[in-house]
């Protein structure tokens, strides 16, 4: 029996209600004996749990249920029910709608003040000096046990490396691992600023389409076999929010295997899936270790906190060490000592799986908004996760028009249309729903522009 297994079955009893808040459960070597496991997978079943909120440690007074759990279905995230906020404080903010910012609302500032004083109180000397090229050693930890038990991964803290984000991430990878003359494939549509980034720095740049299974792995290998890299967002499309099929994950796996090519996953908001339990990374089914899986704490924390990472395959991590050294140099100590608490005690377990609720209950309330003040302008694929919700025009193909009216009313959507490159584009607005606190407030901001979107499509 693994891990999985044991934090699969007390999940089970607990929500089935077969164990109760506040019951006791059994130490972990008693129960590594009984089970005949080490004590190690003991270990991480309740780490994951206790991470979830499940069960709490009382130290020496052992292991429980979490006395004040209250189960996933019952849960009722505080905010939901928040008055909508007045004009006057939207007015103040940047603007609204806006795509991939977690719910501001909800940052875990107590927890995250608490920790940051911990951190900077225990800064050593030796800490003052230069940060490690490729990370502070307790964040490549902290995040490998994390993409191993909540992502499928299966990789060792040596094959991370902290980055700023997304777009370090490219730059990186391809700075060590591509040959100018590489082909590198990228999906269409795709993130406008992957699009815009690989424009600069890879000269034989290429698109694959996209359709509502992901991208096309057919028409890249009937069209483009040799290519060396494909910069994929299997998990929630970007921006379709499509997931790419299981054959088409296989066929692009065994394409790269094959090719010696390499894929570069892009798992930028692969925790917040909805509908189904949350779907493996596509690294996970990566035997041949010919995936470089890149992962951004800009979604889960917050963007400005501009840290990213990358899992090296094994047979790279010399070439990343080396070329590392020469190009980087290292990420502030100050927030990956923050970061690694925040995961390491649990927090970010918690926050995740609130956020996962949260966000949930606001794209229906962003869903019902947009469907009662524009029944007749707009239709939805709903599919089932990410944090932005594709609104495709009915009619016309007017989409950055009406972006720039919603704009102008301080609504920060963006037209569907301007992420295509070469295929057929599509039209309509990409709208993010993860700051709004309820349908009354999500129909007050669309009402903004509800006039001037009728004069121009209806
Ligand atoms: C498709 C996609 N990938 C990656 C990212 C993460 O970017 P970063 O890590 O630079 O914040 C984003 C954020 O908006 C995104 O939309």
């Amino acid at each position: 029996m693994g891990y999985k297994e044991i934090y699969a079955l007390y999940r089970e009893h607990i929500v089935a209600g077969r164990l109760k808040p506040g019951d006791r459960v059994p130490a972990i070597r008693a129960l590594a004996s009984e089970l005949q496991v080490a004590r190690k997978t003991v270990e991480t079943a309740y780490e994951i749990l206790i991470g979830e909120g499940y069960f709490v440690s009382q130290g020496a007074k052992g292991t429980r249920v979490n006395p004040d759990l209250v189960l996933a279905s019952a849960a009722e995230p505080e905010t939901a029910t928040a008055p909508p906020t007045s004009d006057h404080s939207l007015r103040e903010t940047k603007g609204e709608l806006r795509l991939g910012i977690p719910a501001l609302d909800a940052f875990p500032h107590k927890k995250w003040l608490l920790i940051s004083a911990k951190a900077a109180r225990t800064l050593r000397p030796d800490e003052m000096v230069l940060p490690p090229i490729m990370g502070h050693q307790p964040l490549r930890e902290a995040i490998a046990s994390y993409l191993n038990i909540s992502r499928g991964l299966n990789c060792q803290p040596e094959q991370i490396f902290i980055t700023s984000g997304y777009r370090a991430n490219l730059r990186l990878i391809l700075a060590v691992l591509a040959q100018p003359s590489d082909k590198v494939m990228f999906e269409d549509p795709g993130y406008f600023f992957g699009q815009k980034l690989l424009k600069r720095i890879a000269p034989n740049l290429h698109y694959v389409p996209v359709d509502r299974q992901g991208m096309d792995v057919d028409y890249l290998l009937r069209y483009h076999p040799d290519a060396r890299f494909a910069v994929v967002t299997p998990t929630h499309h970007s921006p379709l929010a499509v997931t790419l099929s299981l054959p088409r994950k296989h066929q692009l796996l065994e394409w790269a295997q094959q090719n010696n090519s390499w894929i570069i996953e892009d798992d930028y908001d692969g925790e917040f899936h909805y509908t189904r339990k949350v779907i493996p990374a596509l690294k996970s089914l990566d035997v041949h270790d010919r995936v470089i899986y890149t992962g951004t704490f800009s979604k889960t924390m917050m963007p400005a906190m501009r840290v990213g990472y990358l899992v090296m395959p094994k047979e790279t991590i010399a070439r990343f060490s080396e070329l590392g050294e020469i190009l980087e140099t290292g990420m502030s100590l100050l927030p990956q000592k923050i970061l690694a608490q925040f995961l390491s005690e649990g927090h970010f377990y918690r926050h995740i799986k609130k956020m996962r609720i949260l966000y949930q209950q606001r794209r229906r309330m962003m869903l019902e908004a947009l469907q009662v003040c524009f029944p007749d302008v707009f239709e939805f694929e709903l599919t089932d996760g990410g944090m932005h919700i594709v609104a495709f025009l009915q009619r016309g193909t007017q989409d950055k028009e009406l972006a720039e009216i919603w704009q102008r009313h301080q609504l920060r959507v963006l037209p569907l249309s301007g992420w295509y490159m070469q295929t057929q584009k599509r039209y309509g607005l990409v709208i993010g729903y993860t700051n709004i606190r309820s349908v009354e407030q999500a129909s007050a901001l669309l009402q903004r522009a509800e006039a001037e979107t009728r004069a121009l499509l209806l």
